[in-house]
């Protein structure tokens, strides 16, 4: 799901205290070689260099050259950062490359996450960690929700979910790196999106940015005009409704390669 504004949400979401939170659990230490797989415009990717400091290296590695462009151009962009532009299912990386492959809000999108799991096992070094962390119930947990946008957001789920999409990917992390050989997997689950009343003006501008790519892909799909516009006007209101409670929960998984 691509689009001009993406960069731009995804640096105004991002959350240093919760990255940190996270890339601590994950292991991200001084003087490592870590990845960074799915680096955006290197929000995460800066934070992870500041952890490992001027003896180490973050690789970031993202399919979309123009983000790649804005995170090289970035101010704080350093020489302990290098990026590389490639597929998750084919990473352009050596074998055991890393002491720690890292990757947060990509399998959601990802067609084949099994064979992206394989390739983050594939760079990591034996005795090293795969650390992967996503989403569950991305946009559809909503109490109330109204009958018509329920049947309304589960189609649109199934016609994005043939491209990719999975809104329940965060559930499947432990499965993946299980099967992926990862020994030693611990899990960590905490809430991720939460709208209990009315949701705040910058929350409902960056929700309307996600939901307006969502909605051109569906567009670009064969969605007939103006249906995905009216299904986003519709959550949008759902959000802004002081008696709805939406949430979603965010799921890491990591665990060691043998
Ligand atoms: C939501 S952003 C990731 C945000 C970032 N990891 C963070 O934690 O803030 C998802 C990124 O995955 C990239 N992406 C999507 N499919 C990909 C693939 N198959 N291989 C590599 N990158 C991919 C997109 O270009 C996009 O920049």
């Amino acid at each position: 799901m691509e689009s001009a504004t993406e960069g731009q949400r995804i640096e105004r979401k991002h959350n240093h205290d919760l990255t940190a939170k996270q890339l601590t659990w994950a292991g991200v230490k001084a003087g490592q070689r870590v990845l960074d797989l799915g680096c955006a415009v290197g929000t995460t990717t800066r934070q992870m260099a500041e952890l490992v400091g001027p003896t180490g290296l973050v690789v970031g590695i993202d399919s979309s050259k123009p983000r790649l462009e804005e995170a090289r151009r970035h101010p704080d962009h350093r020489s302990s950062i290098e990026y590389r532009c490639g597929q998750a299912d084919a990473i352009p990386a050596g074998d055991a490359e890393f002491d720690l492959s890292w990757s947060r809000f990509l399998f959601e999108y990802l067609t084949d996450p099994r064979k992206a799991f394989s390739e983050m096992v594939r760079v990591t070094k034996p005795g090293g960690t795969v650390a992967v962390s996503d989403i569950d119930g991305n946009c559809i947990w909503h109490d109330p929700m109204p009958n018509e946008m329920a049947r309304e957001l589960e189609e649109a789920i199934q016609t994005l979910g043939h491209h990719g999409f999975d809104p329940n990917v965060g559930r499947k992390l432990y499965r993946y790196a299980w099967e992926a050989g990862l020994r030693e997997i611990e899990v960590d689950v905490r809430p991720y999106h939460v709208v209990a009343g009315k949701v705040s003006p910058e929350a409902e501008s960056l929700w309307r940015l996600k939901l307006e790519t969502a909605a051109r892909t569906l567009d670009g799909l064969g969605w007939e005009k103006g249906r995905a516009e009216h299904l986003v006007e519709n959550f949008l209101s759902l959000l802004r409704d002081e008696g709805t409670f939406s949430y979603s929960v965010l799921i890491s998984v990591k665990g060691k390669r043998l």
